[in-house]
């Protein structure tokens, strides 16, 4: 069995003393499990302090976003240098709330998951459709625009040992994930749309599923065959539930 991968995002949650608590019960909570890889993405101020406490242990750490261009004039910007600065090793890429609030193309969103790559650090681009996509029946085909244009942008190779994560945008914080046949599907169509290109990029990708993934459902969602994890908000947010989480898919 290839080893799993949960992803805390904290969004825009936390200050410096409730991430101190937080970050403690985790390290104490989740000392190291032997089949699960444990990554927390931190609002950027709180990357030095992630640096700081988890430096040692077997959690890593990483951001939510970066910029698409390595240096200059982009006033509020974070490069993938900064990011690596502060020992982060993972970062999100494309996650929907970005995309729709601040209109990230697939096309930047492609550019950013190039520049963490080619430096190193492991992106976790995140895919999905709507509720009105879902219902039309055309996902597919949304996600796999989205994957499609890194793949025509750059290389199927791309992918390798990168992490996509399937979320569809109904089931983020809304309390109502998707079942494990509707997960496990996507995760398989978006690995076959990997594998016809690349077929060993394909095989080490992690797919993660994320999506008010909580201690109760996570089980029933990490035995399934093409699901390697979870990318986790609200759940992350108390270390009780993320440990439940963790251990789900231990
Ligand atoms: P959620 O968020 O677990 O709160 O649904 C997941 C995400 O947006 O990454």
């Amino acid at each position: 069995m290839p080893r799993k991968l949960v992803v805390a995002n904290w969004k825009m949650h936390g200050n410096l003393s409730a991430n101190r608590q937080l970050l403690e019960a985790y390290i104490q909570k989740l000392k190291p499990l032997e089949n699960v890889d444990i990554v927390v993405c931190v609002p950027y101020p709180y990357l030095a302090q992630a640096q700081s406490l988890l430096a040692g242990t077997s959690i890593a750490w990483g951001a939510q976003n970066l910029s698409k261009d390595l240096v200059g004039a982009y006033t509020g910007e974070v490069s993938v240098g900064m990011l690596q600065d502060f020992g982060a090793t993972h970062v999100i890429v494309g996650h929907s709330e970005r995309a729709t609030a601040y209109c990230e193309s697939d096309e930047n969103i492609a550019t950013k998951f190039m520049q963490a790559k080619s430096h190193g650090l492991t992106p976790i681009l995140c895919v999905g459709e709507t509720l009105i996509e879902r219902e039309a029946g055309v996902m597919e085909m949304v996600v796999a625009k989205q994957i499609d244009t890194i793949i025509n942008t750059y290389g199927a190779s791309m992918f390798a040992n990168a992490v996509v994560a399937y979320e569809p945008i109904w089931a983020i914080g809304s309390g109502l994930a998707a079942t494990p046949e509707q997960a496990q599907n996507m995760h398989e169509f978006i690995r076959g749309r990997i594998a016809a290109h690349d077929e060993s990029a394909a095989n080490s990708l992690k797919i993660l599923y994320g999506g008010s993934v909580n201690s109760q459902n996570a089980v029933q969602l990490f035995v399934m065959q093409d699901i390697d994890g979870g990318l986790i908000g609200r759940g992350s947010l108390t270390a009780e539930e993320f440990e439940g989480i963790c251990r789900a898919a231990n």
